[in-house]
């Protein structure tokens, strides 16, 4: 049969963990054929590239997802299809349910979106190896983050920055040794200092990896508005929104999970007493907090991703 090409290999997805598996299936001058699988809840964007006349073109095997930008939100289903070409902006979708994409591009992608999927799979496998609770903590304040920065209505990059930023905040712990980050109490000021120095080593490992604002909302998760934070003791002004949203969604997670060394709180009591660290916390994101804990939503919002 000249000219017809059938490949009945098995799909060689990427890898099988990943939050975003991704096969290529033919690849030509001018044209990725991949098929992509993609976990429920999953966050993927679509960002503006250099060559205006590519063209992206996805076709939704299976599953939904929402696409969001500032105007409305629209939600596609199996069989819709939808393409891109000289994207101005970042564009949001978020998987409503376990998906399979077919994803056609005139220009070359796989290979940039392997090494990214890659260098996410070992930060998240680095974490993981690390500590149990490092790795759920992260995407527990990258949940919060994200559901305060669309209470607050965050432009799309500051939402999308601060989510990649908090899912890897605490990637520096893992050049903490364990037997000072696992120490439940009486650190000595030479193990605090030890531990004071994450976020410049989570610095250190998002640099060149993601853009400039990503890493810097991971360096400055600690920092908090009187100046008492570190590793900068920044204060007022000098703390981005972003800073000042994952701050409060760090300290949440930490009042509201199970530790060793405190006393759990409520959604409620850790809410109320962020909202009273007025010198420290910014008052509009604690506020967004208390809002979308006093009136459920939060609750509802975290089922939502759970279910
Ligand atoms: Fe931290
Ligand atoms: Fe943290």
């Amino acid at each position: 049969m000249d000219g017809i090409f059938v490949k009945k290999e098995k799909v060689d997805f990427l890898t099988q963990d990943s939050k975003s598996d991704l096969a290529l299936l033919l690849e030509q001058k001018n044209l990725e054929v991949m098929v992509q699988k993609i976990d429920k809840n999953s966050l993927i964007w679509l960002t503006p590239g250099s060559d205006k006349n590519m063209v992206e073109f996805f076709y939704i095997v299976e599953g939904s997802l929402s696409l969001e930008n500032s105007e409305e939100k629209i939600t596609l289903e199996k069989n819709d299809c939808f393409y891109t070409q000289d994207l101005k902006n970042k564009v949001l979708l978020q998987s409503n349910t376990d998906m399979k994409i077919l994803y056609i591009s005139s220009g070359s992608v796989y290979e940039y979106l392997d090494n990214f999927y890659d260098e996410l799979n070992f930060l998240l496998d680095k974490i993981t190896e690390k500590d149990e609770y490092t790795k759920n903590h992260c995407k527990r304040v990258a949940d919060y983050c994200l559901f305060i920065s669309k209470k607050l209505k965050c432009a799309e990059a500051v939402i999308d920055n601060i989510v990649v930023a908090s899912l890897f905040h605490d990637v520096g712990k893992c050049y903490i040794p364990d037997e000072i980050l696992k120490k439940s109490h009486n650190l000595t000021n030479e193990e605090f200092k030890e531990i004071y120095k994450h976020p410049t080593y989570s610095k250190k490992v998002l640099l060149g990896k993601f853009s400039d604002e990503v890493t810097r909302i991971a360096y400055e998760h600690h920092e908090r508005l009187d100046g008492s934070g570190y590793p900068c003791g920044l204060r007022g002004d000098q703390l981005s929104l972003e800073a000042r949203i994952i701050s409060v969604a760090d300290s949440f997670d930490a009042m509201t999970s199970k530790r060793p060394y405190n006393k759990v709180l409520s959604f409620s009591e850790a809410a109320d007493e962020l909202y009273s660290l007025k010198a420290k916390y910014d008052i509009k994101v604690t506020r967004a907090l208390k809002e979308l804990v006093d009136n459920g939503e939060l609750l509802q919002m975290i089922n939502e991703v759970k279910a």
